[in-house]
């Protein structure tokens, strides 16, 4: 006999830009999330959203995101078009009552990012920002380390990011530089591991692929933080390593530290005469596999379940408050007082 459960329905999900992140969110929910059922998908490029929608078995495909956005059968969609399309999707999505995933950057400014804010307060939609690093299980572990104490109060942090190539020219054009674009995931994790927030910056930068560059843009760059209660942290990110992609943090805490990241595939060793060879993570999307897997679950079971996500948009704009104090550091070559003030974590 038939038994009944009170689990709710899976969540029907359409994922608007079938680019690298989002065609990597779609294959992780057609594969891999319970209580998610992908319907739909959404980008201009109708080879590539095409080609995407028969390799796995979606029915709706559109050029347009807006007839996406008006099928009454998707609950939730997941935004992964280039950064400046956030100021008309988001507040689109929230009007016609779906909830969101959103990729970072909440956008390509703070206050567009508070704009969007004030909206999705109005109308009560769900909301989870793209910061994946915070569900990577070494960075996840990290941060209840430190919570429970273990390294004693913290005092001071380094993050560190190092892209493996530079993207595509056309990418990197159409995003909104390195502070906004990828050290954003850093600012994020500073404040999030230190559990404080950065009151003042002072950042500088260089360039030497010119190539790959949008124009004024910089490809070197580190920023110095001062964190509210006088902690400090230490930023670095370049856009093109050569040796291969590397993020990797730490916190030094008054009873001890803690070291976050690696670089090996797995823990296959070469052992040779006078050397020693380890395989090499590919990219951010082999580095962070669990990481966009476990975000995707945590937001399709608080839509299910009626949850709160553990990363709304305050984390998004919080992160661009910083990242916009790094690049007036920059043009001005002084240090910066971050906007937002010190406030609650
Ligand atoms: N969380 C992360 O680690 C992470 C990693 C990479 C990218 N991202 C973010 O994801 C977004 C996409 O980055 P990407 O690397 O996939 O870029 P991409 O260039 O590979 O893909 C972007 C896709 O969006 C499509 N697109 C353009 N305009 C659109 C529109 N109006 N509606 C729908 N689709 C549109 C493009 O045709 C393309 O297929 C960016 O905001 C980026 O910052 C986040």
């Amino acid at each position: 006999m038939p038994q009944q459960t009170n689990r709710p329905d899976p969540v029907r999900i359409g994922v608007i830009g079938t680019g690298s992140m989002g065609a990597q969110h779609a294959r992780n929910l057609a594969a891999g999330i319970l209580g998610a059922r992908l319907v739909a998908l959404a980008d201009p490029d109708e080879a590539r959203v095409r080609q995407l929608g028969e390799e796995l078995g979606v029915l709706h495909v559109y050029t347009d995101w807006r007839e996406l956005l008006a099928r009454d059968d998707v609950d939730a969609v997941v935004i992964a078009a280039p950064s400046p399309t956030r100021a008309e999707m988001v507040p689109a999505a929230a009007e016609a009552g779906k909830a969101i995933f959103c990729e970072k950057p909440a956008a390509v400014d703070a206050a567009t990012a508070r704009r969007i804010a004030g909206l999705l307060a109005e109308t009560g939609v769900l909301y989870q920002m793209g910061f994946m690093r915070r569900f990577d299980p070494s960075y996840a572990h990290a941060h209840r380390r430190i919570r429970e104490g273990a390294i004693g109060e913290p005092l001071l942090v380094r993050v560190s990011s190092r892209e493996d190539a530079p993207a595509p020219t056309q990418v990197v054009r159409r995003a909104t530089g390195m502070f906004v674009e990828s050290s954003i995931h850093d600012f994020d994790l500073a404040e999030w591991l230190m559990n404080d927030r950065v009151v003042r910056v002072y950042a500088q930068g260089g360039y030497v692929y010119p190539e790959f560059n949008a124009p004024g843009d910089v490809d070197f760059v580190t920023a110095s933080l001062t964190f509210s209660r006088g902690g400090l942290g230490l930023h670095d990110n370049a856009r093109y390593s050569r040796y291969g992609y590397h993020i990797q943090t730490e916190v030094l805490g008054t009873e001890g530290a803690l070291q976050i990241g690696y670089v090996h595939r797995d823990a296959c060793v070469l052992l040779k005469r006078g050397q020693q060879a380890g395989d090499y993570v590919m990219d951010w999307l082999d580095r962070f596999r669990d990481a966009y897997r476990i975000e995707m679950q945590h937001f399709v079971d608080c839509v299910r379940f009626g949850r709160k996500p553990a990363i709304g948009i305050d984390a998004g704009i919080r992160a661009l408050e910083i990242a916009e104090a790094c690049l007036r550091s920059l043009k001005t070559g002084l240090p910066v007082e971050v906007a937002g003030g010190p406030g609650e974590m």
